[in-house]
């Protein structure tokens, strides 16, 4: 058996013959740099995710760090998010200069607990970040109404969720950005890095379109300390072929979900995601939890490992007890759902391409595993 946790490859031989097209008529343009190319997969984007504009920049990292900045935040400034998320969310609020402000998670989403937001809000607070993990919407309405009531901006990470929907609203839209990341193994992924701001608010668009090319809007006149974070000419090229597949593979993907899940419910031990009644997930991961403490989730991926499948632990250690982070001064059992989540999450296979033979022969070496177990406590 050989099941790995993506299968990039399968992807591009179904989609070959369109994406050579596309990268050799990138190469006949002679245009390398932002174009008709950018500009037209920005303009599907921001149609895709129902927003007024679109901007490609170099990645999702650099996404959530301009809009941030476009949004206002300064050093200094206070920014609340969730510590269960990948440490781009934070390096984009620390490369601001400002401080990430952490608030444990929901259990059962993984996503921040809005009800715990409010008593982290002080006059420094200036936005919140709520990341969508794994694909599933945070539970926004909650989150949007502390922003109106304080006064701060909510910048959605929807590194992992694009094409997710909150209530018939695309993720992205609903704040005053949305970040993306076309990282290879994203619903949307590119051949390299790439990653882009969408958003309501012209103003927004305005100043990351400028960040992203030296704070210009004309070459060699800069308005704005900036950056060099433009999306890749050949990468928007690669990505507007991929986006007409969006949709059918997040379909794919949430199919192949369903029924991992429908086989795993039948096992003792192993939670399956939970997904909220009004979220539609993009099933970028499918992330289970070993809740029973006579199963060890490091020796199950061991054993899944032994049997050629491969997994992944999104994340192993919360990002309020990152070396990197010491001097924000949290300590192990501030956030208990997050660090109980950290101890119990396992990802399986997930791509639009894996067959469901192959999940029955996965969510079987789960069973015996389990079963092996259960019966070595007693
Ligand atoms: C939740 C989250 N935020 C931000 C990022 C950063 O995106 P990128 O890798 O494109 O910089 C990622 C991607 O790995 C992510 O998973």
């Amino acid at each position: 058996m050989n099941i790995p946790l993506v299968d990039l490859k399968a992807q591009f031989n179904s989609i070959k013959d369109e994406i050579n097209e596309a990268i050799q008529r990138v190469l006949q343009s002679g245009q390398f740099i932002l174009g008709p190319e950018v500009r037209a997969f920005e303009e599907e984007m921001a149609t895709y995710c129902g927003t007024r504009f679109a901007v490609g920049v170099a990645s999702g990292t650099d996404a959530l760090h301009l809009a941030l900045l476009a949004c206002g935040i300064k050093p200094g400034d206070e920014v609340i998010t969730s510590p269960f998320t990948f440490i781009a969310t934070t390096e984009a609020i620390t490369n601001c200069g400002a401080i990430p402000v952490f608030v444990d998670i929901d259990p059962r989403t993984y996503n921040i607990n809005p009800a715990q937001i409010e008593p982290k809000i002080t006059p420094k607070t200036k936005a919140i970040i709520p990341v969508h993990l794994y694909g599933q919407p945070a539970n926004m309405e909650p989150i949007l109404e502390l922003g109106k009531r304080h006064n701060l901006k909510i910048i959605e990470d929807c590194a992992q969720a694009l094409g997710a929907e909150y209530k018939v609203r695309k993720v992205g839209s609903i704040g005053d950005a949305g970040c993306l990341s076309f990282f290879p193994a994203k619903n949307l992924g590119a051949y390299g890095d790439g990653g882009m701001v969408v958003t309501n608010n012209p103003k927004v668009a305005e100043i990351v379109e400028m960040l992203r090319k030296h704070g210009s809007k004309i070459s060699y006149y800069h308005l704005l300390p900036g950056f060099n974070s433009r999306l890749d000419t050949l990468q928007a090229a690669i990505l507007r072929v991929k986006l007409k597949h969006l949709d059918d593979w997040n379909q794919l993907r949430c199919s192949k979900a369903s029924f991992y899940t429908q086989l795993l419910s039948q096992l003792d031990g192993i939670e399956p995601p939970y997904i909220e009644k009004h979220n539609i997930p993009s099933c970028n991961y499918y992330t289970v939890r070993l809740k029973d403490s006579r199963l060890n989730r490091n020796e199950l991926r061991k054993h899944l490992e032994s049997k050629g499948i491969q997994t992944m632990v999104y994340y192993p250690l919360s990002l309020h007890l990152q070396e990197a982070y010491k001097s924000l001064g949290y300590k192990l059992g501030d956030f208990p759902e997050s660090e109980q989540a950290q101890e119990q999450v396992l990802s399986l296979p997930m791509y639009p391409e894996l067959g469901e033979e192959q999940i029955e022969q996965i969510v079987e070496t789960i069973k015996n595993f389990c079963e092996q177990q259960i019966r070595a406590s007693v």
